[in-house]
């Protein structure tokens, strides 16, 4: 399938195969690829949280607006993102890299990040949207369907499932075989008015 028509295919699905299931390779091949979303400074701050738990599915569901996804889909990926990863042992994210060049990032990233909470928190939805729309690209390249929610109580979430302080819940993907059409497109906006150009 080429990147056009898996843009074109993928859509928001509600309606999915209780069960079917994924297995291990497929997962692998699915977070190899996410892996390839570009994060700001290579710090790879997203954590997916894959739930497996079935019990924990339906508590989950309780506080998302019983939304069948959550439980229905053969994948639930809540993807978090850890805000203090900037200064968590950061030369890991250029160990690849000469050490004239770890010596000019090393800085570079830690005067971009430190005292801004709100880059850093920011930074995390960023890197999380992009990792989103790589995860479900792929699903959809492997003939699976998804679902991207922010339909939940985020607070009840984080307790859920043990959320470390410095880490925040960005949103979840429902991925897996899906059982229903999408619903029909709720219709663009004309791209004169998305579409701006030098300034507003
Ligand atoms: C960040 C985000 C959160 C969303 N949350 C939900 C959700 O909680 N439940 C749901 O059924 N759809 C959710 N959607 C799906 C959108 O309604 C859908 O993407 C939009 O209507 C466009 O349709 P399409 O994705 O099928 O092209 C969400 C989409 C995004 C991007």
């Amino acid at each position: 399938m080429n990147l056009k028509q898996a843009l074109e295919e993928r859509r928001a699905f509600k309606h999915f195969d209780k069960e079917h299931s994924l297995a291990e390779e497929e997962i692998q091949e699915l977070f190899s690829a996410v892996q390839l979303a570009p994060t700001a400074f290579n710090i790879q701050h997203c954590r997916f949280v894959l739930v497996t738990d079935p019990e924990l599915r339906q508590k989950l569901r309780a506080v998302a607006w019983n939304q069948a996804q959550v439980t229905d889909s053969s994948l639930l990926v809540i993807l978090c993102g850890d805000i203090k990863a900037w200064e968590k042992d950061p030369i890991r994210y250029w160990r690849n890299s000469s050490p004239e060049y770890q010596e000019i990032v090393l800085p570079s990233i830690d005067a971009y990040y430190r005292g801004r909470d709100q880059v850093q928190r920011d930074e995390v939805m960023r890197s999380c949207g992009m990792a989103a729309q790589t995860l479900m690209l792929t699903a959809k390249s492997m003939d699976l369907g998804s679902c991207p929610m922010v339909g939940f109580d985020f607070d009840a979430v984080g307790k859920l499932i043990n959320l470390p302080d410095d880490h925040v819940v960005a949103m979840m993907v429902a991925v897996g075989k899906t059982t229903a059409p999408a619903n029909p497109r709720g219709g663009f906006l004309p791209l004169d008015e998305v579409l701006i150009r030098n300034h507003f």
